[in-house]
């Protein structure tokens, strides 16, 4: 799926069903590495860049079957090493290493590829590593970690917040002598998750979700069976598109919890907001939003990965927005394909100021990474006219039936 046909002006309505996190069951699914006991996922979207994943964990010799559970065997892992052609693929990649390390006290892998929204550096990852007594050799892009023995749990102070680093270092702890501290730590939900994944299988972690996370270490873990929480950004970007369309949706199986700055910014928008325990309805008909000012920020701020979503609805707002991006440097290529659509937006520095217009126009667009795709996939089913979106493999790396969902909600998308 490389190409979609957009047919534009549509109100989206009706209900949809969330699909797993994909950011908690990739770092979860590499977690599983650490135990030689069986582990069974459920929950797991069905998407691109969890199939390489499991490609990677195939590569190192962990056993996988599928009958809408994923039952993980990770006893016979006899390779400590993973290859370029599927590292490069995705960023979770970088989580094999840890739980190589910790369990085995070897790994190599190479430096881990995905969206290019920055630079995307990985030294909070193996400084963590290497204040855990890991010896860490880095070399034509290939990353190489041993360790003698156990690794030694530590107090560590996270220079900057990073979900991967916090996931990195928490992982390796769990197997580590003694105990480790986490301070300033990602708060994300997908932490939260991870966490008691880990605790089901006999880690002792407590303080995920805070920004001090404390891990006393043990000597094995054990099996066990975990569910992924839902995708919140999913959930959002379902959200943001009803409320474009001035439409009226439910999001049903989410966690409203997990969406509070989200939906703080909907509501000011003009959204009438209502939530269950795993629901949340959005009405908007009749409503031309009203223009939002949003600031990115680790959880639980405003998510950088909702940034392009709340852009496009600031494009059709009455008024004039501001959206700072501050998490990454280089996330705002799709701003230009916005414009391309008739938008009004200037950008200065990290920041983007659009002027509501009350339409955008159909056009040929090309998606630049994965939040981009489903910004622009929206983009098109508002517009006028028929929207060619290009580009749209980035949108199956994260996006589970994304065309399918819309459809049953009203839209008009065809796979080309
Ligand atoms: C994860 C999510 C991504 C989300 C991001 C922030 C996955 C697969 N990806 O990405 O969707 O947008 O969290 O919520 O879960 N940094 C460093 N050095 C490091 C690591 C990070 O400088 O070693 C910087 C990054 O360049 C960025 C900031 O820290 O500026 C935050 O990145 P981080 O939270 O680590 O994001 P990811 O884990 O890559």
């Amino acid at each position: 799926m490389d190409k979609l046909h957009v047919q534009g002006n549509k109100n989206l309505n009706g209900n949809v069903v969330i699909s797993g996190s994909k950011n908690a069951a990739l770092p979860i699914l590499f977690m599983t590495i650490l135990t030689e006991e069986k582990v069974e996922i459920s929950n797991v979207p069905n998407l691109t860049d969890i199939n390489i994943a499991l490609k990677l964990l195939i590569y190192l010799g962990v056993k996988i079957k599928y009958k809408k559970i994923l039952y993980i065997d990770a006893s016979s892992i006899n390779i400590f090493y993973a290859p370029y052609h599927l590292i490069k693929k995705i960023r979770a990649s970088i989580w094999i290493l840890g739980p190589l390390l910790a369990r085995f006290g070897k790994a190599k892998i190479f430096l881990p590829g995905g969206c290019k929204i920055g630079s995307r550096p990985v030294d909070l990852h193996l400084n963590g590593l290497i204040q855990l007594g890991a010896k860490i050799n880095l070399k034509n892009n290939c990353i190489n970690a041993s360790v003698k023995g156990r690794l030694q749990g530590k107090y560590i102070l996270m220079e900057k917040i990073s979900v991967g680093a916090t996931i990195t270092i928490m992982s390796a702890a769990t197997l580590a002598q003694g105990s480790t501290v986490i301070d300033n730590a990602a708060r994300e939900p997908e932490i939260v998750d991870i966490a008691k994944f880990l605790n089901t299988i006999g880690a002792n972690i407590i303080g995920a979700g805070s920004n001090k996370i404390c891990i006393q270490g043990v000597s094995k873990l054990t099996g066990g069976a975990h569910r992924v929480i839902p995708d919140r950004i999913e959930t959002g970007t379902f959200l943001v598109g009803a409320a474009a369309s001035q439409g009226h949706i439910i999001c049903h199986k989410t966690e409203p919890k997990h969406l509070q700055s989200v939906l703080i910014k909907l509501t000011e928008a003009g959204a009438k907001i209502k939530t269950g325990n795993d629901w949340i309805k959005l009405d908007m008909r009749g409503k031309r939003p009203k223009s939002l000012n949003i600031c990115t920020s680790p959880y639980p701020g405003f998510p950088t990965d909702m940034q392009a979503q709340f852009a496009l609805l600031n494009t059709i707002s009455d008024g004039i927005g501001t959206i700072t991006e501050t998490i990454f440097e280089n996330r705002f290529v799709y701003i230009s394909e916005l414009i391309n659509m008739g938008a009004k937006i200037k950008i200065k520095n990290n920041t983007i100021i659009c002027y509501g217009i009350p339409k955008l126009i159909s056009s040929n667009v090309f998606c630049s990474d994965l939040r981009a795709s489903a910004t622009l996939i929206l983009a098109g089913c508002i517009a006028v006219g028929l929207t060619i979106v290009n580009h749209t493999h980035h949108l199956i790396r994260g996006y589970e039936s994304f065309p399918n969902k819309l459809n049953k909600l009203g839209a008009d998308i065809k796979i080309i």
